[in-house]
């Protein structure tokens, strides 16, 4: 039994979640999401995500990919978060590369490529919202 983690705020969900998503659900059994809470985002980017936590957590919970996911409060628990649920892979997208080495002496560390020319961020921006 391989369990899979991973963390984000997947707000205005999208392709490039889908996969990252997909592909970390195959490197296991499980896949367990930590998903940003609005105040981590705001304390982060000083903006709140367009979709609240709840939103972001329901639609991140009805994928067939997803076995369950939390509310990821502070980044300073991260280790905390991958030993209370046995997290045997770490999975982050490759724009984190390198920033969740740290973690390798709890479980493996995987980061996967990111799905190119789609982010939320640039999303927003081509709505023209914040
Ligand atoms: N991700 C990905 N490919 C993309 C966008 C995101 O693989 N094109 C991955 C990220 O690397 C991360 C996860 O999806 O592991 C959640 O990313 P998140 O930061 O919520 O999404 P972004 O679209 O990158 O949002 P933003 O533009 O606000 O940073």
């Amino acid at each position: 039994m391989r369990t899979v983690i991973t963390f984000g705020t997947f707000d205005v969900f999208h392709v490039g979640h889908i996969n990252l998503l997909q592909r970390a659900s195959a490197l296991g059994d499980t896949l367990i999401v930590g998903v940003s809470t609005d105040e981590l985002n705001y304390n982060k980017k000083q903006r709140y995500p367009i979709y609240n936590q709840e939103s972001r957590a329901k639609i991140i919970n009805s994928l067939r990919y997803v076995n369950f996911c939390f509310f990821e409060e502070s980044l300073e628990k991260k280790a905390d978060y991958l030993i209370y649920y046995g997290a045997d892979v770490l999975v982050m997208g490759d724009d984190w590369k390198g920033k969740f080495d740290q973690f390798s002496e709890i479980c493996e560390v995987i980061y996967l490529p990111r799905t190119p020319s789609i982010s939320t961020t640039e999303i927003i921006e081509v709505i023209g919202g914040n």
